[in-house]
């Protein structure tokens, strides 16, 4: 059988010097802002993924029902109706993100789980017309979601936008073709706060990449595209 090819990823940051992510103290410039939307769009991707934690900002805040019948539901993948053709993905493995709505900013949300997730939680999804596929039984197989991000929502190229745990998994997993980096020109200084990758304990791997380009943006951000050197 054909094996599903599965989309070109690209883990698009903005890291300090000294690589930390959360800019939330940095008081940088809007423009900023600005830059990292602007070096998305060329890549011109289908999608872009997050992990639970970043996206919670994104997801909001609703309530998850009790459903009164007891059903079960089939841990099948759903893909609930749209007609938006990108889509904004979570790493969720055990439906945690409560949301609000089933798009950000007209982009699809499809939210990646673990077999593990309640009954309520699914039907709390297909109601808000959220669609799912599922990872695995506990833990994600990353590769095999790519797979299927592929095969039922035809997406070809994925920004992979971080934080430092979704990032350092994709690493592990040695799924990461392109790295775009917007160097800020900051020292955080800090220590035990997210990092551009922060594998699992044991997991973290050595990958070598090639440096593709280099460039001055805005704000007096480096704007680094490396390859993965295979
Ligand atoms: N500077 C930048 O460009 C940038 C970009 C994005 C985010 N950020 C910052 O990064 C910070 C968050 O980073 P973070 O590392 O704490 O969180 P994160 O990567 O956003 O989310 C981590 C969570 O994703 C799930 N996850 C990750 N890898 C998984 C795997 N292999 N299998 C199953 N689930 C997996 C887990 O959820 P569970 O805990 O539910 O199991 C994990 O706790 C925020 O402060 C955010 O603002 C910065």
């Amino acid at each position: 059988m054909k094996r599903t090819k599965r989309p070109y990823v690209v883990c698009h940051m903005v890291p300090s010097i000294d690589g930390r992510i959360v800019t939330r103290h940095w008081k940088l410039p809007p423009k900023v802002l600005g830059e990292y939307e602007r070096t998305a769009r060329t890549y011109d991707a289908d999608a872009w993924m997050i992990g639970r934690v970043s996206m919670e900002p994104y997801a909001g805040k609703a309530r998850v029902p009790k459903r009164k019948t007891a059903r079960p539901i089939p841990r099948e993948d759903f893909i609930a109706p749209h007609d938006a053709d990108s889509y904004a993905i979570a790493l969720d493995p055990s439906g945690k993100l409560t949301w609000k709505a089933s798009d950000i900013d007209g982009e699809h949300v499809i939210t990646v789980l673990t077999e593990q997730v309640s009954d309520d939680y699914l039907a709390f999804l297909q109601a808000k017309g959220i669609s799912y596929v599922f990872g695995g039984k506990a833990e994600v197989d990353l590769e095999k979601v790519l797979r299927k991000l592929r095969e039922s929502f035809g997406i070809r190229k994925l920004l992979l936008e971080g934080g430092g745990g979704i990032n350092g998994s994709f690493l592990a997993a040695d799924l990461i073709d392109e790295l775009s980096l917007l160097l800020a020109p900051i020292a955080d200084g800090s220590t035990g706060t997210p990092s551009l990758f922060d594998a699992k304990p044991g997991k973290g791997p050595t990958r070598h990449l090639k440096l593709v380009s280099f460039e001055k943006r805005a704000g007096d951000l480096l704007w680094l595209r490396y390859q993965r050197r295979r």
